[in-house]
């Protein structure tokens, strides 16, 4: 399983556009020990000819450009196969609607966040130019399924993405919430999902888990079993950004488990079997984006890495 990391920072990324905190305004000043990072998404693949993204953030266009496993092989073509969104949130899936140049698309998602995107949403409508332009296939709760290409005949779509990519995707229900445009709307076990994709013919597993309110015994089970584990690394603390003065909420308001204090998760995940751990979805305020901090040294010596743009892992 090859696993490229294309962007690695939380909703805004890093440096985020209105942030002078201390870590924007060094990264921007190139004062601290820091690289910019774009938004959470990670493309996989089992072979290095299909690739399925998990998420697709606002800089999907600049993302696809910046590896070239994902150009397009022929006239119209992508070997993105499919999309699996984790939850409804503008960071994770606002790219689906950048990718509206007539292509059919495969989107995987709980049947709450498809729902969530394209109802009352007009702007959907951009991909809604031909028939079966997005196909999208339902995440049942625990359920894995073969990832397959799209099935819709779009323009010079060729064959082999019809096939099964050699990956299957199994959506854990992840302790979370709607996303912020939605939370007006009842909370849903679906709203918020971690992956498991499994590699059966190499035999191997990653747990993506990039947005985590709490630990559910799910959540444990499913980390626990895997060979690489992907891990909210939003915030350190819970007060992060009210001592800022930079929000009003707290980590845990924001369905984000901090990584840091006694009950974070740096100190409730410990003796995974993982060969590597990495924390993603790293908001631009959190210290371990200092590669001199000490909260970085704590998350290494307890064997963790931090997610960095272009970061690849073989499994
Ligand atoms: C989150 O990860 O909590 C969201 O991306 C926050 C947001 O949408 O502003
Ligand atoms: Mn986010
Ligand atoms: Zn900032």
């Amino acid at each position: 399983m090859w696993i490229r990391v294309l962007g690695s920072a939380a909703g805004g990324g890093f440096p985020q556009w209105n942030c002078g905190c201390a870590n924007c305004r060094g990264v921007r000043e190139k004062t601290i020990r820091a690289t910019a990072r774009t938004q959470e998404s990670v493309a996989v693949s089992a072979s290095g000819d299909a690739w399925v993204l998990l998420n697709a953030s606002p800089e999907i266009r600049q993302q696809i450009e910046s590896f070239e496993p994902l150009h397009p092989r022929g006239p119209r073509h992508s070997p993105i196969a499919a999309i699996v969104l984790t939850n409804g949130d503008l960071d994770h899936c606002l790219g689906v609607l950048s990718l509206r140049e007539s292509h059919p698309i495969t989107v995987y998602a709980t049947d709450q966040v498809r729902r969530g995107f394209i109802e009352k949403n007009v702007l959907y409508r951009t991909l809604e130019r031909f028939p079966g332009q997005v196909t999208w296939r339902r995440l049942v709760l625990g359920h894995p399924q073969d990832v397959v290409g799209a099935d819709a005949p779009g323009a010079g779509a060729p064959i082999e993405r019809h096939a099964p990519i050699g990956l299957s995707v199994e959506a854990i229900a992840v302790p979370g919430k709607p996303p912020v445009h939605l939370e007006d709307l009842p909370a849903s076990p679906e709203d918020s999902v971690g992956l498991l994709i499994r590699d059966a013919v190499a035999g191997v597993t990653l747990a993506y888990f990039s947005g985590v309110g709490e630990i559910s015994p799910a959540v444990a089970d499913t980390l626990a079993g895997a060979d690489c584990v992907f891990f909210d690394g939003t915030f350190w603390s819970s007060d992060e950004l009210t001592a800022g003065g930079l929000g009003t909420k707290r980590a845990e308001q924001m369905a984000h488990l901090p990584v840091g204090g006694p009950d974070g998760s740096l100190a409730r995940l410990t003796g995974l079997s993982a060969v590597r751990k990495i924390l993603i979805h790293v908001n631009n305020t959190n210290p371990v984006l200092r590669e001199d901090s000490r909260e970085r040294a704590r998350v290494e010596a307890a064997g963790w890495e931090i997610a960095y743009d272009g970061m690849e892992i073989t499994l």
